[in-house]
């Protein structure tokens, strides 16, 4: 059952603040600074926030600012908000003192359930009572993290999207000792910070689009274990494929078109029996070292000499043109 109070922590040594309104948070804390903590830094940065990050690598500042660096022409692009700046980003010598004034945390250590359970405690410790705190996991339930915590009601999943300073979509969800207002709060706060939200009722491992995008990975890597086709030939055949039609039209609708005039209704009675054909394989495939060292090398393959920072930019480019091109770019969010 979710708490229904909404009362703040009782623990004494946690500072205690009013949650602020969506709207009037300024200050946000980013805890773990690699690919998608340091995107949501120059997500917020552009957007406008105060933005403190801390992260234990001892390289973490030096490879933060340089994603924020590689980031920040894209979002100069797209336009940022007033008085936006990587200069309002504070790197943090401990981790109390990234959350102690902040107004929103949003977690993004490693995909390891008992690090996130550890992570999640300490962070509930240190941040001021009544402060929402998102963990960016890409898949475990919040139910599971939750558990160590003082005051778990005010923590909450807010799964985005790599990279999270341009694709949109964030999935909002809480556990089972999350309170709904928190819930409610992460999802407005992610909408005025100039993202588009779902918010979901229950939890499902992997959320929404990450049990789309397993399913889809797991065939590829099938595919790539058995040589059925190599790396470039499965990314070919969603770039010149269906992922045209996907960065506009999720992949229901698409298919009742394909129904033709029947709609969807036409499409079941049609296609609907070959869902039982052996096209997938609903297990994983061992991800042995042939498998993997044939999946990295098919992914240098497909670079075509491009270097990570090519593909980066080059992706950004594409994510900013798609989103123009379908009347989707977000606006610079003068909040
Ligand atoms: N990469 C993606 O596409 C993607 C997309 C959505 C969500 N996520 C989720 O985001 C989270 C971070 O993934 P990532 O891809 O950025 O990983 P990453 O390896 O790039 O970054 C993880 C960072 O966490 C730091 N870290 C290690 N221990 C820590 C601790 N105890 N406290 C705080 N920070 C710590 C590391 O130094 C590193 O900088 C994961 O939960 C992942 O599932 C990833």
């Amino acid at each position: 059952m979710p708490h229904t109070s909404d009362a703040p922590g009782t623990d004494t040594a946690r500072a205690s603040v009013p949650r602020p309104a969506p709207q009037d948070v300024r200050t946000v804390a980013c805890v773990g600074a690699g690919v998608i903590g340091g995107g949501w830094v120059a997500h917020f940065l552009a957007r406008g926030y105060d933005v403190r990050a801390w992260d234990p690598a001892p390289d973490a500042e030096a490879r933060l600012r340089r994603l924020v660096d590689a980031a920040w022409p894209a979002l100069e692009r797209i336009g940022l908000a007033p008085g936006a700046s990587p200069a309002r980003l504070t790197v943090t010598d401990t981790l109390e003192e990234a959350v102690s004034e902040a107004q929103f945390v949003q977690e993004s250590a490693p995909e390891k359930l008992e690090l996130k359970r550890e992570l999640l405690a300490k962070l509930d410790a240190a941040t001021p009572a009544g402060i929402v705190i998102a963990s960016s996991t890409s898949g475990y339930p919040m139910s599971d993290m939750q558990t160590e915590a003082v005051t778990p009601d005010r923590l909450v999943v807010g799964h985005p999207f790599n990279p999270p300073y341009l694709i949109p979509l964030v999935e909002v969800v809480g556990g089972e000792h999350t309170d709904a207002t928190a819930v409610e709060w992460a999802s407005r706060f992610y909408e005025v910070a100039g993202k588009s939200v779902i918010t979901m009722e229950r939890e499902v491992p992997g959320f929404i689009a990450n049990r789309l995008q397993e399913a889809l990975w797991r065939e590829a890597l099938h595919m790539v274990a058995n040589g059925e086709a190599t790396v470039r030939e499965i990314d070919r055949s969603i770039t010149e494929g269906p992922g045209l039609r996907w960065a506009f039209m999720g992949p229901m609708l698409t298919f009742a078109l394909a129904g033709g005039e029947g709609g969807m209704a036409h499409m079941l009675d049609h296609f609907g029996p070959s869902l039982k054909s052996p096209w997938t394989r609903l297990d994983a495939p061992e991800l042995d070292r042939a498998l993997y060292d044939a999946v990295v090398a098919g992914c240098e393959d497909a670079s075509d000499g491009r270097t990570i920072a090519d593909l980066v930019a080059e992706r950004d480019q594409g994510v900013i043109d798609v989103l123009r091109a379908t009347g989707r770019l977000p606006g610079t969010g003068a909040r």
